[in-house]
């Protein structure tokens, strides 16, 4: 027997026509496909919200001369070991730098770790990739 469940969904004409133009431009060849990434787009979204354990990326670009700098971004990262999964640094030219720290744990925790990252005098910019360990998401 299939796991599959088919359901209608009633939908004003303008909304759909919307969503058949939003699939369009992001490779959607069925609506099936496209509703059910958004479904698991704010499942992952509820995940970070009510505190679950989640997995992401932080990605940070800053200028190595600064020392002051690399030492709280070090004892930073040390005061999170145990959020930490791995990191890699990448530098981009003669200054800067690209870290790139994935991170797994609960999500109040690596939210914390983030904010304490980007707060860094120094740290050019960050980016902050919020996923999923996938084990709740089908
Ligand atoms: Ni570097």
């Amino acid at each position: 027997m299939s796991n599959i469940i088919r359901f209608g969904v009633s939908l004003e004409k303008d909304l759909i026509a919307e969503f058949d133009r939003y699939l369009k431009d992001n490779g959607y060849t069925s609506r099936c496909e496209g509703i059910r990434d958004l479904i698991r787009e704010e499942l992952v979204k509820r995940e970070w919200r009510v505190g679950q354990r989640v997995a992401g990326a932080i990605s940070l670009v800053y200028n190595h001369h600064r020392r002051e700098l690399i030492n709280r971004l070090t004892d930073t990262q040390h005061d999170f070991h145990e959020n930490i999964i791995s990191s890699q640094h990448i530098h981009l030219d003669d200054d800067n730098c690209l870290e790139v720290i994935v991170v797994k744990g609960k999500s109040k925790e690596v939210q914390k770790l983030h904010r304490a990252l980007r707060a860094v005098k120094g740290v050019k910019h960050t980016a902050f990739t919020m996923t999923t360990t996938g084990k709740k998401i089908p």
